[in-house]
């Protein structure tokens, strides 16, 4: 009971739980299933283990313990070839218990020959391109010539292929309710699929969350990225929508002078057209065309004005590391504001 106690404290803990959804011992797909069967089946043949090497070596401490009055000394055994061939036998066969479902569960988790068929994303595979970058996130969708970052949008009941990489050091790309980690390499382009339950996404209000799970950097642990999963419909709708958006037009005066802010002091990094053409080494920083309609700044802090322009003044305060030069002191507070106002009404459109 204990032990069973003290490997439940462990998971816990190591799963993160106290976060809504962003635990791997509550599966929301198939990817996160199949690894969470492993990982109990492992779990178990460990408990297992356990309970056996303690049950012999408490018998021996009670039966074998020195007696009173007894001063003989026990027979000495320098070995028994029946007992080493036993217990070397017994951990080959736990080990291959283990490694059978492994093995078939990495080649399943492999298989994304459905992405290299170049069929086109309509009939085809759904593939989306994730970038890393310090400290954020970059989502493409090759086959509707969309980007968007920070948070990735994909529909439920569908496999969603996966090529994922990074542009400076190494990351790794981990939706713990879903599936993950996947290394993001600098290198090469890893690839792999995750899919999310239609009522497991209802459950969880459509949201889940995703984390970079190898160490970048100082801000490592700010790494954050949401996840939309809606409906099929839901998403092709999205889509088609990224696709024809066409620039945001400031909604009032304040705004309008912040596109000009922005367009003089941003838009050498940051886009606000999520169908950006331009080559991934040009997109150096978020897209920000959905900014309005996100649940967050920079992945971390609320999406509110006044946290947006303390960002903006001083990002340095909250990602320690990050490329985004403080705005403090080369903007004023009025532009400031007009940049926020600018970037709050930020939609890819209806
Ligand atoms: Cu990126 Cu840790």
């Amino acid at each position: 009971g204990s032990l069973l106690f003290i490997v439940t404290l462990f998971m816990a803990a190591l799963s993160g739980c106290g976060k809504p959804y962003l635990s791997a011992l509550d599966p929301a797909g198939e990817v996160a299933r199949k690894q969470y069967d492993l990982m109990m089946w492992s779990v178990w043949i460990m408990v297992f283990v356990m309970v056996v090497v303690f049950a012999v070596f408490l018998t021996v401490l009670i039966r074998f313990r020195r007696k009173k009055g007894d001063e003989s000394i026990p027979k000495q055994v320098p070995g028994n070839h029946k007992l080493e061939i036993l217990w070397t036998i017994i951990p080959i066969v736990l080990l291959i218990l283990i490694a059978i479902p492994t093995i078939s569960q990495v080649f399943s988790l492999g298989d994304t020959k459905a992405m290299d068929k170049k069929k086109d994303a309509k009939q085809g595979a759904l593939i989306v391109k994730v970038r890393a970058s310090l400290y954020w996130w970059e989502f493409e969708y090759p086959g509707y010539g969309v980007v968007t970052s920070q948070e990735l949008v994909v529909p439920t009941n569908q496999k969603v292929y996966f090529q994922v990489k990074a542009s400076d050091v190494k990351h790794s790309f981990w939706i713990p309710s879903v599936g993950g980690k996947m290394d993001a390499n600098t290198d090469n382009i890893n690839k792999f699929w995750l899919e999310i339950d239609d009522q497991k996404a209802e459950d969880a209000g459509n949201v889940f969350y995703g984390k970079c799970a190898e160490l970048c950097g100082p801000s490592h642990a700010l790494m954050d990225f949401r996840v939309k999963a809606v409906p099929q419909d839901e998403f092709k709708a999205w889509i088609s929508n990224m696709k024809n958006a066409k620039e945001t037009k400031p909604a009032s005066a304040l705004a309008q002078e912040g596109q000009d802010v922005f367009k003089k002091s941003c838009i050498s990094c940051h886009a606000v057209t999520p169908n950006d053409t331009r080559p991934e080494q040009a997109r150096t920083a978020p897209n920000m065309a959905t900014f309005g309609e996100r649940e967050k700044v920079a992945g971390i802090l609320d999406r509110n004005e006044a946290n947006l322009k303390n960002w903006i003044k001083d990002p340095e305060k909250y990602k320690p590391g990050t490329k985004m030069p403080a705005f403090g002191d080369k903007l004023s507070d009025r532009q400031i504001d007009a940049l926020a106002a600018y970037l709050m009404q930020l939609k890819a459109g209806e």
